[in-house]
């Protein structure tokens, strides 16, 4: 880092690989704006032991096995376990071959190496979490002494608008209400980066081609990912292009200007027939008895996010 530049944020990622929470990971390893400390991993897009071989597998493309992947939740706090398969696939990260894992997950789950890299850190931690929120719930849940080591929790989930997963629920939200709640509750800084932002991060043939140009195989696999999951977001969503959610959280970590926040009060619908797992975003104060309890991600600009991807897959040029 150059002496006038900041230093970077250390960051623990919590996650369900998955094609977007994947980039999400070389991009956070790609900016050295960034600290990427450790990996905890989460049912979500597919069953947690994929979720953790898909990561080491991403940490093996990029040649960072030096990363510490810690095993999580196979099911949320209260409730059935929905995975994501239909959307990313059998694997949870189909597409292009991938290296074997590099390296075995710790021996800690999640919560312990959480727990443990939080209390050890020299000054709070960013926790971002783009699964299922189980991992951060149980935490804060069953250990609140760490909740002053977390500088915020970035995480992508919910909207202030439709859902995914269900008409009103995102995925995420949806897996999980019970444990973003908790976290809602906790008192630690959120940031909510929602469908409604992350429906602006389209992966559009000009973006497609930017990622196939690099001349590495992190470009041309993060190219054939593209192709998979806009397959799968034109089946489902007729999405022309596929939205690639995960990464904004890291962006907006990477450059603070590329996302726009507006406060709010936030709520998870924990009971709800059809709306369970939906998110009240109140950006009127139209409950005016309700505290402000996160920052939610509003406009972003696109042209820089695409810019910060494309430059940190660059970074990271070919695994040794
Ligand atoms: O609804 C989109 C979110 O659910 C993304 O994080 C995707 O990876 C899945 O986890
Ligand atoms: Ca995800």
């Amino acid at each position: 880092m150059a002496p006038d530049q900041p230093r970077p944020v250390s960051i623990l990622l919590d996650c369900d690989p998955g094609h977007d929470d994947a980039v999400a990971i070389l991009l956070a390893l790609g900016s050295p704006q960034v600290r990427l400390l450790g990996i905890s991993t989460c049912f979500g897009n597919c069953a947690v032991e994929d979720a953790t071989r898909n990561a080491q597998r991403v940490l093996a493309l990029a040649g960072r096995a030096d990363v510490p992947v810690a095993v999580g939740a196979a099911g949320p706090l209260v409730g059935d376990v929905a995975l994501g398969n239909y959307v990313h696939g059998v694997s949870g990260l189909d597409g292009p071959p991938l290296p074997e894992p590099a390296a075995d997950p710790v021996a800690e789950d999640a919560v312990a190496f959480l727990r443990h890299r939080l209390l050890e850190a020299a000054e709070p931690v960013t926790l971002v979490v783009t699964g299922p929120m189980t991992n951060a719930g149980r935490l804060l849940r069953d250990h609140p002494e760490v909740a002053d080591r977390i500088a915020e929790v970035v995480f992508m989930g919910g909207s202030t608008e439709r859902g995914n997963h269900t008409p009103t629920a995102e995925f995420n939200t949806y897996a999980d209400p019970e444990a973003l709640d908790v976290v809602l509750r906790s008192g630690v800084q959120v940031r909510m980066v929602g469908l409604n932002l992350t429906h602006q991060a389209l992966a559009t043939p000009e973006v497609v081609e930017r990622m196939r140009a690099i001349p590495t195989g992190i470009g041309r696999t993060c190219a054939a990912w593209m192709g998979f999951f806009g397959d799968s977001y034109h089946r489902l969503w007729e999405f022309d292009s596929p939205p690639v959610h995960d990464p904004c959280t890291i962006a907006a970590l990477v450059d603070p200007e590329v996302i726009e926040w507006r406060e709010a009060f936030v709520a998870v619908e924990l009971d709800g027939t059809w709306t369970r797992g939906t998110t009240v975003v109140d950006l009127h104060r139209r409950y005016p008895d309700q505290p402000v309890n996160a920052q939610v991600a509003v406009r972003l600009d696109a042209d820089r996010y695409w810019d910060l991807v494309i430059d940190a897959l660059h970074r990271l040029g070919d695994a040794p």
